[in-house]
């Protein structure tokens, strides 16, 4: 079968001077375009509130890209065929004029991605300027990408949710949560249901505990604006480590499209048991040493304030009531200033119903446990009991091992995978409306304030209550 092709078109990216456009959407427009020879014919239209010309915005992103790595000869040039700019001050009828006349200058046929890199406050007031001008329909197709978050809470989601439903049909929309453009997050799926071996023990008859770590060494950097109002929980656990847990404990889908594989992830969601606040951990950074050098702790970091209550650090435990995991622990956790950056998976399976090593003095047996690592060193270990070669019997757990890039060097951006699948219009990647709902559901009730912050050093893997909520099961962290 041959991969969808990339029809001719316009990306319209609205926040075109942010920090988003420059890191990550130019870099992986530029990268496709180019490198992979992906649309052709694609012209990109930046949309933001100062007041530039072509030209300038030009050499803004030019700069950007040479930044971002990129540093061949014919940079220029591509950003001079490839990019135009229309500022927001002049309203919304003006962007779709400048749309319809780039469309009519280059031939387009009316194909249109409209990309909000935006501050989360405008998404609702920028969603109903496109609709009151007409942008949410066009002579081909229209789709609109709305970067996270969506929404603050339950009832602002819904809110967000109705807007955005009031101009756009589900079926033009794409909510992005770009780890599940990771390709290792999207192998979760392959490496269950491709092989049958896992499948058969992955219920509670054999799995003991599972653990989903999202670690970063990274503290907020600049980023103070945004994360005061945000924290761990709206950060990281609400969305990329809630997708990621719903493709592990997710039920097979009936096919591999997109509806039937987010209906699952609804359902799943909805298995999960309301989230007891003894079983959550909330943690805040304080300075601290990594990597040899000193550190700020959070409430030092610029822009922070003094007496702030975010979170840094979240762990928590989710109960699946479902016949495949109803018992079985979800231990989550999430936080900055950590050790270092890893995404993994842990699986532990129960160990042998009967031990009759123990007889023979050897040591304890050890349950197995399938790590499965998201980032960085994509790729999973099986561990499992052998015996080593001496005397008396002992013994010893070792690994099977996979790994990514071994197997196929570099991998793709998250970006990329997710712009091209917007490109193509498959939204299996993509958050539905029902499902943002569904983890919100979950996660309002913990966002009262009412939840103790527990200081942690920069450095460490955060605070000790953490380590109590798992062992309170007498369960513990598999990492470090
Ligand atoms: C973003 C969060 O969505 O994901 C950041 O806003 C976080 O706070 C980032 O650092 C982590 O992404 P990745 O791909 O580096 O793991």
């Amino acid at each position: 079968m041959s991969p969808p092709s990339v029809e001719p078109h316009l990306f319209v990216i609205v926040g075109a001077t942010g920090d988003l456009t420059k890191r990550k959407l130019l870099p992986a427009l530029y990268e496709m375009i180019t490198r992979q020879g992906i649309g052709e014919r694609c012209r990109i239209l930046g949309v933001a509130t100062s007041q530039l010309d072509d030209d300038t915005f030009r050499t803004q992103a030019c700069q950007a890209l040479q930044a971002a790595g990129f540093s061949q000869d014919d940079l220029g040039s591509w950003c001079d065929r490839s990019l135009h700019y229309q500022s927001a001050r002049d309203g919304y009828e003006a962007v779709a004029d400048r749309i319809q006349a780039l469309e009519d200058e280059y031939g387009l046929p009316g194909n249109r991605v409209i990309y909000l890199a935006l501050r989360p406050q405008i998404f609702a007031s920028t969603i109903e300027s496109l609709g009151k001008a007409g942008l949410n329909q066009s002579p081909g197709w229209t789709r609109l990408v709305i970067e996270k978050p969506f929404g603050r809470d339950l009832d602002s989601a819904r809110d967000l949710n109705d807007i955005v439903h009031a101009h756009f049909a589900e079926a033009q929309i794409y909510r992005i949560d770009h780890y599940l453009g990771k390709e290792t997050v999207q192998n979760l799926l392959v490496f269950r249901f491709a092989n049958a071996l896992f499948e058969n023990s992955w219920n509670r008859d054999r799995v003991k505990h599972v653990q989903i770590t999202v670690s970063e060494d990274e503290g907020i950097g600049t980023r103070a604006r945004y994360y005061e109002e945000s924290g761990a929980l709206r950060d990281m656990v609400q969305n990329h480590l809630t997708q990621v847990f719903t493709l592990i404990a997710m039920e097979p889908p009936v096919s591999f499209e997109a509806q039937a594989i987010r209906d699952e992830k609804v359902k799943t969601l909805r298995s999960i048991t309301k989230i007891d606040p003894n079983a959550v951990v909330f943690g805040r950074y304080t300075a601290g040493e990594m990597d040899g050098e000193q550190v700020r702790g959070y409430h030092e970091e610029e822009g922070v304030a003094a007496d702030s209550t975010t979170e840094t650090f979240v762990a928590l435990r989710l109960d699946v009531d479902n016949w495949r995991w109803q018992g079985i622990p979800f231990y989550l956790r999430t936080g900055k200033r950590l050790p270092r950056r890893l995404t993994q998976i842990v699986v532990t399976f129960r160990e042998p119903p009967v031990y009759f090593f123990a007889d023979s003095g050897s040591s304890q047996v050890h349950s197995n446990m399938l790590v499965i690592t998201l980032q960085p060193d994509e790729g999973f270990r099986l561990f499992f009991d052998v015996k080593a070669p001496e005397d008396p019997l002992r013994l010893e757990t070792r690994p099977f091992h996979f790994s990514y890039r071994e197997a196929f060097g570099e991998l793709p951006g998250a970006y990329e995978t997710l712009i091209f699948d917007v490109l193509t219009g498959d939204q299996t990647l993509f958050v539905r409306g029902d499902e943002v709902e569904e983890s919100w559901r979950l996660f309002t009730p913990l966002l009262d304030g009412g939840l103790e912050i527990h200081p942690y050093e920069a450095g460490t893997w955060g605070p000790e209550a953490a380590d109590q909520l798992a062992l309170r099961n007498g369960d513990s962290w598999a990492v470090p």
